[in-house]
C-alpha cells in the first residue's frame, strides 16, 4: 500500500521538488490548515462547547453574527499573526483590514477569509466551512500595508481554498496547478491527501439556486432555470435535479465532486446591490478552484477572476460550475 501523503509532505514537496511555492507560502498554508483543524473541533463540539447561537452583534454588512463566526475569525487571526508570513488580513467579520502588529515580524502575503461560511446552518447541524484566498502585497506598495493593497483581481491569487466541516472535514486547495483535497484524520490529527487532480464534468443535470427568489430574478436567469425545470419535454431535452444547501462551501464541494452549476445572481430585491456573495473572500477563491478543476465562473457578463475590485467587502453576482452550463447562462445574459 502506498504511504499516506500528509498536507505537510504535500506542501514540502511543492516547495522543494516542484519549486512552485516559496517557504513563506508553505508556512502560511500550514497555519491556515491548523486553524481550520481548531475550528473543526469547535464545530464538532456544538452545544457541548457552548458555541451555538447568536453573538447578538452585527458585522459591517449588517448581518447578525453567530458565536462561531466570531470564534472562527479569532482563531484565524491568532494562528496567523505571529508567524512572519503575513503583512495583513481581511475578513467578512471585520470592517477594515487587520495589520500584523509591530511586535511580530512582517511578511509579504495578504490573507483574506470568510471565517465561517453558511452561518445559517451552524445551529441546524448542516455542513459549513472556512473559505480563504492568498494574495501577495503588490511590489509597488512600499512600506506598510493598506486596504488598497487588497484590491487585486482574483487572477492574482497565489493560493486559495476552503475547509468544509461536514460528515468529514476536508481541506480543498489550489496553488495554481490543479485542485487537491485532504481529509482530516482525527486519530492522527493531520490532513491526508485523498483526491488529486479534481475535475468537474463539463455537462451536468443538477443546478443550485435559492428558488424562493425566483420572482426577483433577471430575465436571463429566469430563462435558464425555466428551461431546466421544463425537463425532458423542454428545450434542454433532459430532466434536471436541484440542490440548495445555503452554505456555498457545501454547494461548491458537491460541484467539485460530481459537477453541477451554482447561481447566486443579482436580483431585483435591492437593485443597487450587485449580488449577495462577496468578491474577495467568497467568489474569487471559489472561482479559481472551479477554474482549476476545469469549470468556469462568471458574474453573468465577465470572468469573476478578471473583475477589478473597488472595495474590500464588494458583492458580486456568481455563476459557477460545469463549464458548458456556465457558458450557457452567461450567453443568455449577452442575448
Ligand atoms: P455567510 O454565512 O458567510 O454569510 O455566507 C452565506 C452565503 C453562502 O454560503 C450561501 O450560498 C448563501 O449565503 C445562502 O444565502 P440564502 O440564505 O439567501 O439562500
Ligand atoms: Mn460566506
Ligand atoms: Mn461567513
Amino acid at each position: 500500500m502506498s504511504p499516506k501523503v500528509s498536507l505537510t509532505r504535500y506542501l514540502v514537496e511543492k516547495q522543494h521538488v516542484d519549486g512552485r511555492i516559496p517557504p513563506e507560502l508553505r508556512l502560511l498554508l500550514e497555519v491556515v490548515a491548523r486553524a481550520c483543524k481548531s475550528i473543526s473541533h469547535a464545530v464538532n463540539k456544538g452545544a457541548l462547547g457552548g458555541v451555538l447561537g447568536s453573538a447578538h452583534s452585527e458585522n459591517v454588512q449588517g448581518e447578525v453574527q453567530k458565536k462561531l463566526d466570531i470564534i472562527a475569525n479569532e482563531v484565524l487571526i491568532e494562528a496567523n499573526e505571529w508567524g512572519g508570513h503575513l503583512a495583513a488580513m481581511a475578513s467578512e467579520e471585520m470592517d477594515g483590514i487587520y495589520v500584523v502588529p509591530n511586535r511580530y515580524p512582517q511578511g509579504e502575503y495578504l490573507l483574506l477569509f470568510d471565517p465561517l461560511d453558511g452561518s445559517s446552518n451552524i445551529d441546524v447541524n448542516v455542513s459549513i466551512g472556512t473559505i480563504f484566498s492568498v494574495l501577495k502585497k503588490p511590489d509597488d506598495a512600499g512600506q506598510g500595508v493598506s486596504e488598497q493593497d487588497f484590491l487585486q483581481a482574483g487572477s492574482r491569487q497565489v493560493a486559495a481554498g476552503y475547509c468544509i466541516y461536514g460528515p468529514q472535514t476536508t481541506l480543498v486547495l489550489t496553488v495554481g496547478d490543479g485542485v487537491v483535497m485532504f481529509t482530516l484524520d482525527r486519530e492522527q490529527g493531520s490532513f491526508v491527501l485523498t483526491e488529486e487532480d479534481v475535475r468537474i464534468p463539463e455537462d451536468t443535470k443538477e443546478f443550485a439556486i435559492n428558488m424562493s427568489n425566483m420572482r426577483h430574478w433577471a430575465a436571463p436567469v429566469r430563462r435558464y432555470i425555466d428551461e431546466c425545470l421544463a425537463g425532458r419535454e423542454g428545450p434542454r431535452g433532459k430532466d434536471f435535479n436541484m440542490r440548495w444547501i445555503a452554505s456555498m462551501v457545501a454547494d461548491v464541494h458537491r460541484i467539485l465532486t460530481r459537477g453541477g452549476v451554482f447561481l447566486y445572481p443579482w436580483d431585483k430585491r435591492e437593485p443597487d446591490k450587485p449580488g449577495k456573495l462577496r468578491l474577495l473572500y467568497e467568489a474569487n477563491p471559489m472561482g479559481w478552484l472551479i477554474e482549476q478543476a476545469g469549470g468556469a465562473a462568471t458574474d453573468g457578463k465577465q470572468r469573476i477572476l478578471d473583475i477589478a475590485p473597488a472595495k474590500l467587502h464588494q458583492r458580486v453576482s456568481v455563476i459557477l460550475g460545469s463549464r458548458n452550463e456556465v457558458e450557457r447562462v452567461t450567453g443568455y445574459h449577452r442575448d
